[in-house]
């Protein structure tokens, strides 16, 4: 096993390298989705947006699915800011940070990383 960490604010949650972000966090009782969304979503398809988390680390390169998905309202830009946990691959230790909205675009911090402790790191 070559195990990364997925930072999640008030845990470390030990995966696999190479392993499926939003599968790794469902797996480990993290929902990568809020409120309804997390009902209502495409399951990992990468169609809905829902999973949108900020990440911080070593990820696979946005799919063509994500890009695409990510210049869709309410997100917009593509990915930047914003990636979608069912399109990313865990490839090192990684700090997630889920925003509040259906989608996870809004400011407010629901779970994670607090910016604040980032910058020490
Ligand atoms: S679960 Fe729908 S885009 Fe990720």
């Amino acid at each position: 096993m070559d195990p990364v960490r997925l930072d999640v604010g008030d845990r470390v949650i030990v995966v696999e390298r190479g392993e499926n972000l939003r599968a790794a966090l469902l797996h480990a009782g993290c929902c990568p989705h809020n409120d309804g969304a997390s009902v209502v979503n495409c399951r990992g398809l990468g169609t809905c947006g829902t999973c949108a988390v900020e990440i911080v680390g070593a990820v696979s390169p946005p799919t063509r699915l994500e890009e695409a998905r990510l210049r869709f309202p309410p997100h917009e830009g593509g990915p930047g800011r914003l990636r979608l946990a069912c399109q990313v691959t865990a490839l090192g230790d990684l700090q997630i940070t889920k925003r509040a909205g259906f989608w996870g675009q809004g400011h407010e911090r629901c779970w994670g990383v607090d910016p604040q402790d980032r910058r020490g790191s």
